[in-house]
């Protein structure tokens, strides 16, 4: 297999091992992703990446221990996990420098009877720390937005940075659509890899289900559970990230949300073109111009190489617009 252009881009030239035989491919070790923010997310990100082994990680956060104490605990485990990726734990920006991709989790979490734009403030302020540095730094990477409110914040990073809106990229649509996948499978009892869902919009209770386009191997699933499952199925995934902060008490979900957000890395540097729901600025697509919010998009070395225009019924049009007008609302709180 040849090497993406991605790849190529940043120079490959010696062996990587991915999870699947089929995917050894002729790279170096040189690619560095970065993830800002070395908590629960962060930190699994950088397991998850180091795992794969197609990059250097650097995690950095602003608690300097923190950031080293995970990057050593990952590094001693990739003999076991055999990978020969470096992890490097940092507070300085020095460590970002030429990073292809960087994953930003940095700032606070939902604690219980907390919204999303609860957070607004304080992780804008963060967000904006970061991005300045980031643009200083990396200014060719491409951004892969974690931190909460979501939407809100890839608007901001996209405007602090000046970056193309096609390289400054939100992950909400992959982690809300996993969600729905887990229970319409635990419903149907099958593979979850049968079943393909998709949730748009923005990151928060206005999030778009489109059950009418989620299929159960290749079988649209309005043929195969009854409408009020489906509603309680859909009801569940918007609310999922509030019942796993009910459960935890002390901070929101990681794992998926880490899972997500690599996936979409992967896509990158693997330059797969895989069609995926991601958080981008829109600009007359949809309607929708000036705005962040989830749609599906081709995602390969470039970033969001395409926006992608389904055709929705008009009750799926306006609950998008609706989720538009509900980003817009936490993006004026910050002034921007
Ligand atoms: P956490 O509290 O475990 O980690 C956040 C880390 O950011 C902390 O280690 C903190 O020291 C660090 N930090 C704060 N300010 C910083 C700065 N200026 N520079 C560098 N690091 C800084 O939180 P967790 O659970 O990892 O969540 C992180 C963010 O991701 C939250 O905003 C959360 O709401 C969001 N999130 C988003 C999801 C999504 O689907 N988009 C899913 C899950 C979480
Ligand atoms: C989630 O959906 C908190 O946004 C985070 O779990």
């Amino acid at each position: 297999m040849r090497a993406s252009p991605f790849l190529q881009r940043y120079g490959i030239v010696g062996p990587l091992f991915v999870n699947d035989v089929s995917s050894r491919m002729e790279v170096s070790m040189r690619t560095r992703i970065a993830v800002i923010g070395a908590g629960m997310v962060g930190g699994t990100c950088a397991q998850r990446l180091a795992e794969r082994g197609y990059a250097d990680v650097v995690l950095l956060d602003i608690v300097e221990g923190l950031a080293r104490g995970k990057a050593l605990d990952i590094q001693e485990s990739l003999p076991v996990a055999g990978s020969d990726a470096k992890v490097i734990g940092t507070s300085s920006y020095d460590d970002v420098r030429g990073a292809a991709v960087v994953v930003v989790t940095s700032g606070i979490a939902r604690k219980p009877g907390m919204t999303r734009e609860d957070l607004v403030m304080t992780n804008a302020k963060v967000v904006r720390d970061v991005c300045e540095n980031v643009a200083r730094m990396a200014p060719d990477s491409i951004i892969v937005m974690v931190t909460n409110p979501l939407d809100a914040m890839v608007q901001l990073a996209q405007q602090v940075t000046g970056m193309d809106r096609t390289r400054v990229i939100g992950q909400s649509g992959v982690l809300d659509s996993a969600r729905l996948r887990t229970f319409i499978a635990e419903e149907l009892n099958v593979s979850v890899s049968s079943v393909s869902a998709y949730i748009l919009g923005g990151h928060g209770n206005t999030m778009v289900a489109l059950p009418r386009l989620s299929s159960v191997g290749g079988v649209p699933l309005v043929d195969l559970l009854p409408r009020e499952r489906i509603a309680a199925l859909v009801d569940r995934a918007v609310n999922g990230g509030a019942e796993v902060v009910q459960l935890l008490k002390t901070g929101s979900a990681f794992y998926a949300p880490a899972a997500s957000a690599v996936s979409m890395v992967d896509a990158i540097v693997l330059d797969k073109k895989e069609i995926l729901p991601c958080a981008i600025r829109l600009e007359g697509e949809y309607g929708i111009r000036g705005t962040v919010v989830g749609v599906p998009v081709k995602l390969g070395a470039e970033g969001v190489e395409q926006v992608l225009q389904l055709e929705l019924t008009p009750e799926e049009q306006d609950a998008l617009l609706k989720s538009a007008a509900a980003v817009r609302e936490t993006v004026a709180i910050m002034g921007i």
